[in-house]
């Protein structure tokens, strides 16, 4: 990006807070927010303190932040604690003991779980206990390869408790992702299941799981849960089923008083080159992130139930179907399957049976209800919500709308929150007792976040200039550096403005003339494909790595559903012919390398790519004639003019 990016804003509308909501808000007025703060930024340290007072320390801190080997950050040093036992035992002494923690649902019809507060912690300590027994200590890496079901939960709950790390590998992709991220991490044992169930048929995740250990030798022993009930086969002596370990656990299991910033997980996503980012999160910072923002920003109450439909597979299933919720000592929904199974209605059944308060949901399944119809919606009771929640990509205001009118029943807030895998809790958002919301806007930085939007040379901008979105101050919950790659960590986000010291979100944004923020989607080769990250890069290297294929470039292009399509545009090598059952081949090879996520909406192939002089790749070009737009500016750096003509010709 050189420029300052061009922003195009004419979003006038505004919805204030009702007053009854605000009465009863955790936060209530605007000027307790700015004061809350204003303090939060002046005095990091005391404010932090404060709120970390809230949750139980085996030992309290030395020190609240210590930035002084920046970008590393140590946060509550010298402290001791453990996030298990504040998502659990902090609540047994209470009359949370029997307060429904997650209340489940299965897809299948009839599948129902409630575990309380007491259930889960009495399944955590067993299944903490069935680690120890498999060899895992403290500091070791375990991959969860499960579908939504609640022994994913308890896993977590389980490595966080005797200070194991926990690497979630989001159950939607493949063997070969699942071997790269296994190697990476070193790790040690894979729990799994028989399969999941999504939309009527079974991932056969232990299947995948097979394949995958063929090639990861660190690998000493596989758990596998019985889910679905399909045939599977267990190899002797290194798989176990979960059942039989539980059978003969003992119950009580003491959680280990950790350090602050011991390892609690690793979760990959995807970064501008081909590798996937092995994002550090470590334990008291997280903790007391997640809880402050659920605390605040979801402002749930003790009776509130609170449902978010992220699958843990990505961060928002860590920091806000699990970690934030129990930490709150609140009662979480988790969803095993889709949307439309068996039909269009079943997120609105789901609200309706367990009369959910809070919803928080991702744009791309918002806009996947608008097309299906108001009529699912509306054949159920939503009087229950009183807040919403929206994540994972800018809402489009259409989405907004439809969302606060036709779910919200025009009497919910909704919050936009902006975060990333990396800042492990929410960052921008309004809070919904305070914020009058613009459709569209994530509105303003949460306590303790000091944002800025810059331009390259990291001057403030001023209204309606889009430029890059920065951090100024490190904050408690913000990953630690990506696994095993302190420099790669150091160059993605602190290279930048390494001079200031800031942290490049890698996003885009611009402030309005109310101060509102707006978020203007990523600067970098990263797609956003149903508000999942997605390299373009990664896409290449699947799609070269095909026999046919010898060159590929991959752009994204506006999707009515999943915000952002993968466009691929591929040079075929010789004896190989252009022809859709090659299209559908390389499409199907990019599924199994990568997982379905990633597989190509368009794939456009030309004799040769446009590039500059150099040879760079040039993508802005590729882009428009994915979105089937005419190319405009300049051309002059193209190297072949022709390749451009043709790309568009064959597309007529
Ligand atoms: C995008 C998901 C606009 C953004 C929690 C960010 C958003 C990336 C929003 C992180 C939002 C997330 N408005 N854009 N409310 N929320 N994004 O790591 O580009 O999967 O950098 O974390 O999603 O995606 P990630």
């Amino acid at each position: 990006m050189s420029g300052n990016i061009e922003s195009v804003l004419n979003e006038t509308r505004k919805f204030p807070p009702p007053e009854a909501f605000s009465k009863k808000a955790s936060i209530s007025s605007w000027a307790q927010y700015q004061a809350l703060h204003a303090e939060s930024i002046k005095n990091p340290e005391k404010f932090w303190g404060e709120v970390a007072e809230d949750l139980h320390w085996f030992k309290k801190w030395d020190r609240v932040r210590n930035w002084d080997n920046a970008p590393f950050a140590k946060w509550f040093e010298g402290g001791k604690t453990n996030i298990s036992y504040n998502c659990l035992d902090r609540h047994l002494d209470s009359w949370r003991k029997n307060k429904a923690a997650i209340i489940w649902e299965g897809e299948p019809e009839g599948d129902r779980k409630v575990l309380t507060y007491l259930e889960l912690h009495r399944q955590v300590c067993k299944f903490a206990n069935v680690l120890k027994a498999q060899g895992i200590g403290s500091g070791d890496s375990v991959a969860l390869y499960m579908p939504m079901i609640p022994e994913l939960a308890i896993a977590m709950l389980a490595c966080a408790r005797i200070g194991a790390v926990h690497s979630i590998i989001f159950g939607g992709f493949s063997a070969p992702a699942l071997v790269d991220r296994i190697h990476d991490a070193s790790t040690k044992l894979v729990i799994t299941a028989d399969g999941g169930f999504r939309r009527g048929s079974v991932l056969k995740l232990k299947e995948t799981v097979d394949e995958a250990l063929k090639s990861c030798p660190t690998v000493k022993s596989a758990v596998v849960v019985k889910r679905s009930g399909n045939a599977v086969t267990m190899a002797e002596g290194r798989d176990f089923w979960w059942d039989d370990l539980m059978a003969k656990a003992d119950a009580v299991c003491p959680a280990a008083e950790l350090d602050s910033e011991h390892p609690l997980y690793i979760l990959y996503t995807s970064g501008s080159t081909g590798k996937p980012k092995g994002i550090l999160h470590t334990t008291g910072g997280y903790m007391v992130g997640t809880y402050l923002t659920t605390k605040h920003i979801f402002d749930i109450k003790e009776e509130d139930t609170y449902w978010c439909t992220a699958d843990i597979g990505w961060v928002t299933g860590h920091s806000y179907v699990v970690y934030g919720p129990l930490a709150n000592g609140a009662t979480t929904v988790m969803y095993e399957g889709a949307p439309n199974a068996p039909a269009n209605d079943r997120f609105w059944e789901i609200i309706e049976r367990y009369k959910v308060n809070i919803f928080y949901t991702a744009p791309t399944a918002i806009r996947s209800f608008m097309k299906w119809g108001d009529e699912h919606p509306r054949k159920h009771d939503l009087s229950s919500l009183r807040l919403l929640g929206s994540v994972g990509e800018p809402i489009n205001p259409e989405a907004w709308m439809w969302y606060h009118e036709v779910i919200g029943g025009k009497r919910c807030p909704i919050v936009d929150t902006w975060w990333q895998t990396e800042t492990g809790a929410i960052m921008i958002s309004p809070l919904p007792g305070v914020t009058p919301t613009k459709p569209g806007s994530a509105t303003f930085p949460f306590l303790g976040v000091d944002v800025a939007i810059v331009n390259e040379k990291g001057e403030e901008l001023g209204v309606n200039q889009g430029g890059f979105l920065v951090i100024k101050q490190p904050w408690p919950s913000m990953l630690r550096t990506l696994y095993g790659a302190d420099d790669r960590y150091k160059d993605v986000y602190w290279s930048r403005f390494a001079r200031q010291g800031w942290y490049l979100a890698g996003d885009g944004a611009v402030r309005d003339a109310d101060g509102y923020i707006w978020i203007l989607g990523r600067i970098d080769d990263v797609l956003n494909v149903s508000g999942h990250r997605l390299s373009t890069m990664e896409v290449e290297s699947a799609l070269v790595a095909h026999e046919a294929v010898v060159e590929a470039a991959v752009v994204g292009f506006k999707h009515d559903v999943k915000g952002e399509g993968v466009a691929a545009f591929v040079t075929l090598g010789r004896g190989h012919e252009k022809s859709p059952k090659v299209s559908d081949a390389l499409k199907a090879h990019v599924r199994n390398m990568i997982g379905p996520l990633a597989m190509p909406d368009q794939i456009h192939f030309t004799d040769s790519l446009p590039k500059t002089r150099s040879g760079k790749i040039m993508r802005r070009f590729l882009r428009d004639v994915a979105n089937g737009v005419e190319t405009k500016g300049d051309m002059s750096t193209l190297e072949d003019l022709n390749v451009l003509a043709k790309l568009r010709a064959d597309e007529e």
